[in-house]
């Protein structure tokens, strides 16, 4: 049996950092190192301050106070601890990509290339790879054959243990996982030790009914499945949502309905402006190309149909300001409430924010934002990222502060994108009278109570009813 004492993880970010802090703090006897090409993030994550780490995840920063330095160390010298390591996880980024063949679909794996090849310079003695990052279905075997071809001769064994958190519930997630798991080479001995050794450390602290081992492509498809399952029933109450708007039916009552029926299940119902973050759309893709590049067009259509409709969502919501607030916003002040993708997270990645402010700016609006968490720097790249006007387009017609009350004053409509709790306890009233009359509140998240902003005057308009 191969025992861990030294584990690398390459990537600081938001599956990297929150995963090895919990493994360092239940796994006291293994050292954990992640590392980072990107100096700022590392320096962050080194900072004396717990409270300034480059992540906001409830409960996480507790976590790091505990363990860092003791067994949990941040670093930029990714070659040393490759060396020192016995298993490497890797969690870099791999977005969709913006060029070249599969453009718009397919996953960039440039990142975890040169992962691969810098782990097969370095390495001196036998490693576990673990692929962390979500992949393509087939990356193990690029993988190997990197390794195996530039290495030292020295004998590599593939995992994947995909990551099934959710941002804003990480900890938890992570404390308490519904499964762990763990795919390897499971038909040769080597591969059945590396698999053992990774559901060791994992035993710390899962129960063992809780630990899944498969063989490895079985893993890699579970991640994009178990992805492109739950953003098909956003999708799904979304469609509905639009229905209802058109019938008179409430979609939270028909979601309740829907989901006491066990087969179906309440959670994962919740009608909004639509889904965003860094995995659903690009692991959906990456589903559609796949299906596409083995000519199953009807497996593709199926799966693309879950974006069509969240692309639409987004945009229907946005159009619906423009209509109600008389067809114009030319010159006009919109609010935007929230800019993160969901609550409790500082990640914008796909926010539905960043597309509902797009077009509204192309209908020459002004934006005023206000996030509790997120950055200005961070909402202006986003904008500019889209690459629709020039940035400094963007910086006039963009207002990023610093309350929400001060974001409400004087505009004539607010929408609501994030479901911070925050928003429900603001003081309604006061918005209610520093706005312009009619005053216009769009709840993209059914966040808010529709009976007592009606009675302080304000229009009102909620996905779904
Ligand atoms: C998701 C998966 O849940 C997680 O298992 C995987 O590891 C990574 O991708 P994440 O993107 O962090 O996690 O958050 P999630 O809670 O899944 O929300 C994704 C998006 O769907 C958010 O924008 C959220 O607001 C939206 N959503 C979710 C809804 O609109 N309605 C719902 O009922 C649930
Ligand atoms: P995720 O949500 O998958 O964790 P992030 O973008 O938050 O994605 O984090 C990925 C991290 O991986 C980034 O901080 C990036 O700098 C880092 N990274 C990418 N490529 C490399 C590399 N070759 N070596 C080290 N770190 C890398």
């Amino acid at each position: 049996m191969t025992t861990i004492k030294n584990i690398c993880c390459i990537g600081a970010g938001y599956v990297g950092g929150p995963t090895m802090a919990i493994i360092a703090q239940k796994c006291p006897d293994i050292k954990v190192t992640v590392v980072d090409i990107n100096e700022k993030r590392i320096a962050a994550w080194n900072d004396e301050d717990v409270n300034k780490i480059p992540i906001y995840e409830p409960g996480l920063s507790e976590i790091v106070k505990e363990a860092k330095g003791r067994n949990l160390f941040f670093s930029t010298d990714v070659d040393s601890a490759i060396d020192n390591a016995e298993m490497i996880f890797i969690s870099v980024n791999t977005p969709t990509k913006t060029y070249g063949m599969g453009k718009g679909m397919a996953a960039d794996l440039k990142y975890i290339e040169l992962c691969a090849r810098q782990i097969a310079r370095v390495a001196k003695n036998d490693k576990i790879v673990v692929e962390k990052s979500t992949l393509p279905v087939r990356t193990a075997q690029a993988l190997k054959d990197i390794l195996e071809n530039t290495g030292n001769g020295v004998d590599f064994q593939i995992l994947s243990n995909p990551e099934f958190l959710a941002e804003g519930t990480a900890v938890e997630d992570l404390n308490n996982p519904d499964r762990v798991l763990i795919g390897g080479d499971i038909d040769t001995a080597e591969g059945k030790k590396a698999v053992q050794s990774l559901v060791d450390i994992y035993s710390n602290w899962v129960p063992a009914e809780h630990i899944l081992t498969t063989n490895i492509w079985s893993s890699e498809l579970s991640k994009l499945t178990a992805n492109a399952f739950l953003a098909q029933r956003v999708s799904s109450i979304n469609a509905m949502s639009e229905l209802c708007e058109k019938t008179g039916a409430n979609v939270n009552e028909v979601a309740k309905a829907v989901g006491m029926d066990s087969r179906i299940g309440s959670k994962f119902l919740q009608s909004s402006v639509g889904f965003g973050g860094s995995c659903f759309q690009k692991d959906i893709l990456n589903l559609v190309y796949i299906a596409k590049s083995f000519g199953l067009n009807e497996v593709a259509d199926f799966w693309e149909q879950v974006i069509i409709l969240n692309d639409h969502q987004k945009r229907r919501f946005a159009a619906n300001i423009v209509k109600t607030l008389f067809n114009t916003v030319s010159g006009k002040k919109i609010t935007i409430l929230g800019w993160a993708f969901k609550k409790d997270t500082n990640d914008t990645r796909e926010s539905a924010a960043i597309y509902v402010s797009d077009y509204l700016l192309n209908e020459q609006a002004e934006i005023v934002v206000y996030d509790p968490k997120v950055t200005a720097e961070q909402i202006y790249a986003d904008l500019d990222y889209l690459g629709t006007r020039p940035d400094s387009e963007n910086r006039s017609l963009v207002k990023v502060v610093n309350t929400a009350e001060e974001a409400c004053k004087d505009s004539h409509a607010v929408a609501v994108l994030t479901e911070w709790d925050e928003f429900k306890e603001l003081d309604w009233k006061k918005i209610y009278d520093d706005m312009l009359k009619p005053a216009f509140l769009f709840d993209g998240r059914r966040l808010l109570d529709r009976k007592t902003k009606e009675e302080l005057g304000f229009e009102f308009y909620a996905i779904g009813s």
